[in-house]
């Protein structure tokens, strides 16, 4: 079983894909890792994330080992984290190039100790739409900005990272331009994608209703 979650920063996808593929035994492609893999070796190397030709020869040489290397780095979740992946992302050179390494997980999904899944539940922006279009469920979660950048503040309070809400949400607002704005693999629901406004939700509730809709099937 393929299901899809996709949305903006902070609707909730990550839970969701959490709950999920704890309840169905499947495996967790958390795919805004790998743009936050290339963005931050680009920026530990003293590149520029705006350069699209350093952005995908480093896209090419990523592998899985490597991204979970650089996912103990502690601004891999930062705000500079989620920034420079969003920039390296809308260079299309680097989707095509990250693009296979995505798509590859699908066909034999394990988890991290190497046993087999029941299959994989991906999040992301364009899981839906341009990495798994066959999947069997697809979600997109969304939530106003306001909600958003809240939900993204408690977080850096809680891991003890200083920024000030306003800050968090002015880049909540910038990140969702760009990824939506950009020409190749926008942020966008898939045409057979369940929308599911998480704004007054709590993170059960949009789990019950994930699984209510898989069961239906
Ligand atoms: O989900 P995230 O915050 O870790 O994603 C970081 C950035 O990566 C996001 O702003 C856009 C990009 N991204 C993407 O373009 N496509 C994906 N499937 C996942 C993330």
């Amino acid at each position: 079983m393929i299901i899809t979650i996709d949305g903006p920063a902070s609707a909730g996808k990550g839970t969701l894909a959490a709950n999920l593929a704890k309840k169905y035994k499947l495996s967790h492609f958390d795919t805004g890792m790998v743009y936050r893999a290339v963005g931050l070796e680009m920026f530990l190397n003293g590149l520029d994330v705006n350069d699209e030709a350093a952005a995908e020869k480093i896209a090419k040489s990523l592998t899985f080992a490597k991204m979970m290397e650089l996912s103990k780095h502690p601004e891999f979740r930062g705000a500079n984290g989620g920034n420079y992946a969003s920039i390296v992302s809308a260079h299309p050179k680097v989707r095509t190039a990250l693009l296979k390494m995505q798509q590859d997980f699908s066909k034999n999904p394990t988890f991290a100790d190497g046993t087999p899944a029941n299959g994989a539940v991906y999040d992301g922006r364009d899981t839906g739409t341009v990495v798994c279009p066959n999947a069997d469920y697809k979600f997109f979660l969304t939530a106003s900005s306001e909600i958003r950048a809240k939900r993204r503040y408690l977080e850096f309070v809680e891991k003890g990272i200083d920024i000030a809400y306003e800050k968090v949400l002015s880049d909540i607002v910038e990140r969702d331009a760009r990824d939506s704005g950009r020409s190749t693999a926008p942020l966008k629901p898939a045409d057979d994608a369940v929308i599911v406004d998480t704004s007054d939700m709590t993170a059960e509730e949009v789990f019950d209703k994930a699984c209510q809709i898989i069961g239906l099937k």
